[in-house]
C-alpha cells in the first residue's frame, strides 16, 4: 500500500514532482475542471492496472485518455469524422469526451480491447500542467472508489483512496462539479453521458443528437449502470409533498430554499438563485456531506432538466438506484 502524500497544486515544483511519479508508473490525483481524476501514464500497461485495483474498478471498464493540448489527440485517436474537428474548435480544452477509433500507443487496458478511445483535453491548468510534465497522455477515471459519489474536493479523493495512491495534488473545488459529456462520434455521433456541457449546446453544433445511454444490457460506456453514483444513505428524488415521518432523520438536498426546511436534520442548498450551473458545480461536495452525518435517508428535490441539470437528474437517479443496492 502506498503511502499517499497530498501537494498544494499551488507550487509548480510539487506539479514536477507528481509528474516524476507518473513518469515512475506511480498514481497520482489530480484536479479537473470537472471532478479530482486518478491518474497514470497511458502508456503504461502496469501503472493503468494500478487504476483499477486501487478504484476496484472492473477491468470491462475503459478510461479516459487526458492530452494537454487539442493537437495531441490525434496521435492517439483518428478525428477525421467531420464533426470531430467542430467540435474539438469548440469545446476544447473543456469537459467534453470524444469517443473515436483508437490508434498509437495507448495501451489496450485503457481502452479495456476496445478499438475505440475515449480521449478528453480537459481545461484545468493544473490537469494540463501535469499531463505536460509528465510528457504521456494520462488515462484517469475519477478519484473516488467505483460506484461511489464523484470527488469535487482533494479531501474527497483522500476519504475514498488515501492509503491506494501515491500523490493527491490539491487544486481547491472543481468549478464544473459534473463529470465529462461523452459523445462517440459514430455515424451518426451519439450522446453516451450527459455531463459538464449542455447536449443543447453540442446540439447547437452538430443537429439534434441521439442519446444512446444504454445498448441492452450492456453500457456504451460501462460507467452508466443504473446504481452509479452511489451514496451510502438511502436517495430518494421527490417533491415538496415527501416530509420526514416524526423521529425519522432526513437529509434534504434542495435545489433552492426550500419550503419546511425545520422538519429536515440537515438541509443542502445547491443554488439559493436557482442556476443549474452552480446547482451543478454544489451537487457532489452536498451529497458527500449529507453521507457523512449517519442520516436515516436523504431526499433530493428535482432539477430543472434544461442546461446541466439534465446531467445533475443522471447523477441523482443512478445515485437513488444505487443506494438501494447499497442498503
Ligand atoms: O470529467 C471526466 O470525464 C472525469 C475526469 C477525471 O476527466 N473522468 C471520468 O472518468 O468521469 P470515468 O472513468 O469515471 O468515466 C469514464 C466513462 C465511463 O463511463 C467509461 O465507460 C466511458 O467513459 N468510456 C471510456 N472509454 C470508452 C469507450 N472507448 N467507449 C465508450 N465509453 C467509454
Ligand atoms: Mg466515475
Amino acid at each position: 500500500m502506498p503511502e499517499t502524500t497530498v501537494l498544494s497544486a499551488s507550487d509548480p515544483r510539487n506539479i514536477e514532482s507528481a509528474a516524476q511519479v507518473l513518469r515512475e508508473g506511480g498514481l497520482v490525483a489530480f484536479p479537473t475542471e470537472t471532478v479530482y481524476g486518478l491518474g497514470a501514464d497511458a502508456t503504461n500497461a502496469t501503472a493503468v492496472a494500478g487504476i483499477f485495483e486501487a478504484k476496484g474498478r472492473p477491468r470491462l471498464d475503459p478510461l479516459i485518455v487526458h492530452v494537454a493540448d487539442p493537437r495531441e489527440a490525434a496521435r492517439f485517436g483518428s478525428f477525421r469524422a467531420q464533426p470531430a474537428g467542430l467540435l474539438m474548435e469548440r469545446f476544447w480544452p473543456g469537459p467534453l469526451t470524444l469517443v473515436v477509433p483508437r490508434l498509437g500507443a495507448i495501451a489496450p487496458i485503457v481502452t479495456a480491447g476496445l478499438e475505440t478511445v475515449a480521449l478528453r483535453c480537459p481545461a484545468h491548468p493544473v490537469a494540463r500542467a501535469l499531463i505536460r510534465a509528465a510528457g504521456n497522455p494520462i488515462a484517469a477515471p475519477s478519484a473516488n472508489r467505483f460506484g461511489s459519489v464523484s470527488p469535487t474536493e482533494a479531501e474527497h479523493v483522500r476519504e475514498q483512496l488515501g492509503g491506494r495512491v501515491d500523490v493527491i495534488l490539491d487544486g481547491g473545488p472543481c468549478g464544473v462539479g459534473l463529470e465529462s459529456t461523452i459523445v462517440a462520434l459514430t455515424d451518426p455521433p451519439r450522446v453516451l453521458r450527459a455531463g459538464g456541457i449542455a447536449v443543447e449546446d453540442i446540439e447547437a453544433v452538430l443537429g439534434p443528437l441521439e442519446r444512446a445511454l444504454s445498448a441492452g444490457d450492456r453500457p456504451l460506456a460501462p460507467g452508466q449502470r443504473a446504481g452509479h453514483y452511489a451514496t451510502y444513505t438511502p436517495l430518494d428524488i421527490a417533491g415538496d409533498g415527501e416530509v420526514p415521518a416524526p423521529g425519522e432523520r432526513v437529509g434534504l438536498l434542495a435545489f433552492v430554499p426550500p419550503e419546511q426546511a425545520e422538519r429536515f436534520a440537515a438541509v443542502e442548498i445547491l443554488s439559493r438563485r436557482g442556476d443549474v450551473r452552480e446547482a451543478a458545480a454544489n451537487l457532489f461536495s452536498a451529497l458527500h456531506r449529507l453521507d457523512r452525518l449517519g442520516l436515516d435517508r436523504i431526499v433530493a428535490r428535482p432539477v430543472p432538466e434544461t442546461g446541466l441539470g439534465e446531467a445533475i437528474m443522471d447523477r441523482l437517479r443512478r445515485c437513488a438506484a444505487g443506494s438501494r443496492q447499497l442498503c
